[in-house]
């Protein structure tokens, strides 16, 4: 059986048009991320979607706390904020914390419901959660994990040299018998 297409055809593209997104589009994005599996559907993604075309002070509180390596990012129309905390989720023994685990899985779910739709979506941790959590009223208790910029495909063109070298770049991945195993960790998956 082949591999899904949005799997296949996603990359962590920088090059984004500045072009706003219908407000239908990016409920289905947030929808699309809602429906990931969760640990007793405790369901303890928080999102904050975040709209250029509001030109408010959330958005420039965004774009400065991102490192000068994501200034690429500012040009994207949508800015999410994913976030979580520990105690939204199941605490199991031996320091099994869900809630990243399925913030991650909410992540990859609005990621490829973004690729289906056309649009990059691109995660990043290049950002100071500090700069976030006063300007956008994150709750104290919630860690802003990872944003995510979403737009339409830009013009690579306009791209600083370092990203744009990498736009198109070959995806790279380690080996599958470096992850993956087969029986027990000491045989590698082949
Ligand atoms: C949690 C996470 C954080 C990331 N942070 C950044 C970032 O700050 N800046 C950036 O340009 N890319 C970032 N990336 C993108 C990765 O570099 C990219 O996904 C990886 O190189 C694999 O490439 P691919 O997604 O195109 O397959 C991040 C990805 C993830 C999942």
């Amino acid at each position: 059986m082949d591999l899904l297409p949005e799997l296949l055809g996603r990359r962590a593209r920088r090059a984004l048009s500045n072009e706003a997104l219908d407000r239908a589009v990016v409920s289905r994005l947030l929808k699309a991320a809602t429906l990931a599996p969760s640990c007793f559907n405790n369901q303890p993604w928080r999102i904050l979607a975040v709209e250029r075309s509001q030109e408010g002070p959330e958005y420039r509180s965004l774009a400065e706390s991102l490192t000068t390596a994501n200034a690429w990012a500012l040009e994207a129309p949508l800015l999410l904020v994913f976030a979580t905390a520990a105690h939204l989720d199941c605490r199991l023994d031996s320091g099994r914390d869900y809630a990243y685990f399925d913030l991650g899985q909410a992540a990859m779910a609005l990621q490829l419901q973004a690729q289906r739709e056309g649009l990059y979506a691109h995660p990043m941790a290049g950002f100071s959660p500090s700069k976030l959590k006063s300007a956008l009223k994150i709750p104290p208790e919630l860690v802003p994990l990872c944003l995510i910029a979403v737009g339409k495909p830009g013009d690579p063109e306009k791209l600083a040299e370092g990203p744009r070298k990498s736009e198109f770049s070959p995806r790279s991945r380690k080996a599958l018998g470096e992850v993956a195993f087969s029986g027990d960790f000491s045989t590698p998956w082949a």
